[in-house]
């Protein structure tokens, strides 16, 4: 049976079959939803093998649990390992979704005329995972599996994968392959097919100014106590300089510049300052001087606050200097910085420039190293080739701004190289409320991959 003739007889079913797990609230961060995450790897485990997939198991890890599923079908054949993630975001806030978060339902957006489904994790990731289950399924049924294919589907992909390297290292030979592919990733947009060719790394912090010893009356002590709020706000704003350069000595030590030819051909992917500004409702862009917006989002590091806290937050006001201020703050990073270090120079630096004052603790959260992928691998040209096939025109490679930590643990590890074919859009509002993902990015997604394989089938060791 042709491709679109199965996707046609089986739309409404594979959409089903995905409103089932986006019905689970698998939940990562949160230790209240453990058994729904938990719930939601056998769920995984079930449709791998209702698809096909063999030896599938739910394998145990100090965290939560790895979903393990094969299908050999020669040995001489290459192997291809597929990896995706099953657990989601927090929801939160819940009150701004349109439905509820874990009530999957299709609407029709400007973007997705054709519809979307609205759930939390639509996008990120379980609906780009189980693009996959239904190519195996489909593959299964056709009986046009061209490769061997693995499959590991992890539960703590948005809490930094902290059990991964380990399950890697235990499991390198179950784990024998050729490649990785992931779909965890997006397209510029869905008539401009384009391939994820780098991800930045990360380094996560938590800062405490502590002050007095007690919340204090700021009328009696206001004005000779420290308050911790105003120092906090003040080492902020020095991290930047006022050409938004990262003030932490070293910061840029190892940043690899790009060339003057390489940032011609990032330039040629399409970007519209007009409507960036607009989708997300801002007057202007800002960022570090010498850097177009799309370099800035990708080529080069960051530093952000994630949160604020300390004081008084509740109704009214009340007159008052606290004793303690608080921050979470991230740090993009992009090749060859390397996250133990950054981590270590933002700590020395933050401690220093504190004034005697107050007490600073810096507490670490979690760390990613930068990954790129290579243009002339036969892994990036099989899906070059296969986008090509399915949406008539050849995908520009582009570097992303997200991180997936476990890229480069790939290629420590198990010596493997990744591609990155996703098919979310920035728009699909990932981690944050009314997170969506459209059907056409879906059944596109179940369309290419099964290309994908037989690409990489033919140019694999030629
Ligand atoms: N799938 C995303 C990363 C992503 C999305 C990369 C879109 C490129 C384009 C992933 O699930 C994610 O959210 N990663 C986190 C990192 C993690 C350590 C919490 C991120 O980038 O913040
Ligand atoms: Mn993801
Ligand atoms: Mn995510």
């Amino acid at each position: 049976m042709t491709t679109d003739q199965y996707l046609t007889d089986n739309k409404d079913r594979f959409i089903e079959e995905l409103f089932e797990l986006l019905r689970i609230p698998s939940i990562s961060a949160n230790p209240a939803y453990k058994q729904d995450v938990l719930d939601c790897a056998d769920a995984v485990a079930r449709s791998l093998k209702a698809a096909g997939a063999e030896n599938v198991e739910v394998m145990r890890t100090p965290g939560y649990p790895v979903v393990y599923g094969e299908r050999i079908i020669d040995p001489a054949l290459p192997t291809v390992l597929v990896y995706g993630h099953y657990d989601v975001q927090p929801p939160d806030p819940v009150d701004l979704w349109t439905s509820p978060p874990f009530q999957p339902v299709v609407r029709k957006t400007d973007i997705h005329p054709e519809g979307a489904i609205f759930a939390r994790g639509a996008c990120d990731d379980k609906g780009q995972m189980f693009m996959h289950v239904k190519a195996l399924e489909m593959m299964v049924q056709n009986n046009s599996q061209p490769l061997n294919l693995k499959y590991i589907i992890e539960g703590e992909e948005e809490v930094g994968s902290d059990h991964l390297d380990d399950f890697l290292a235990d499991n390198r030979d179950l784990l024998k392959a050729d490649l990785v592919l992931v779909s965890d990733t997006g397209l510029i947009a869905n008539d401009i097919p384009s391939i994820t060719t780098g991800l930045r790394g990360m380094s996560y912090v938590e800062v405490k100014v502590t002050g007095p010893n007690r919340d204090l009356h700021s009328g009696l002590y206001g004005g000779a106590a420290p308050n911790p709020i105003n120092i906090l706000c003040e080492m902020i704003a020095s991290l930047k300089d006022d050409q938004q350069r990262i003030t932490v000595p070293g910061f840029y030590d190892k940043v690899v510049e790009l060339s003057v030819e390489e940032r011609e051909a990032m330039a040629e992917a399409p970007f519209s300052e007009e409507h960036y500004k607009a989708s997300i409702g801002i007057g202007a862009t800002e960022g570090e001087h010498g850097y177009t917006a799309p370099e800035r989002m990708s080529i080069r590091p960051t530093l952000d606050v994630n949160g604020v806290w300390g004081g008084y937050m509740d109704a009214g006001a009340k007159t008052v200097i606290a004793s303690e201020a608080c921050a979470k703050i991230s740090m993009r990073l992009v090749p060859d910085q390397d996250h133990e270090e950054i981590t270590a120079l933002f700590k020395s630096h933050f401690e220093s420039i504190a004034p005697k004052s107050v007490k600073v603790d810096v507490t670490i959260m979690h760390g990613a190293y930068p990954a790129v992928t290579p243009t002339d691998h036969p892994g990036y040209r099989a899906a070059s080739a296969a986008m090509e096939q399915t949406f008539g025109r050849k995908p520009v490679p582009f570097r992303g701004g997200g991180s997936i930590p476990i890229v480069t643990s790939f290629e420590r590890v198990l010596g493997l190289k990744t591609v990155l074919m996703g098919f979310g859009l920035d728009s699909d509002a990932i981690h944050s409320p009314d997170e969506h993902y459209g059907i056409f990015n879906y059944f596109k997604g179940i369309e290419t991959i099964p290309l994908f394989h037989e690409n990489f089938a033919r140019l694999h060791g030629a």
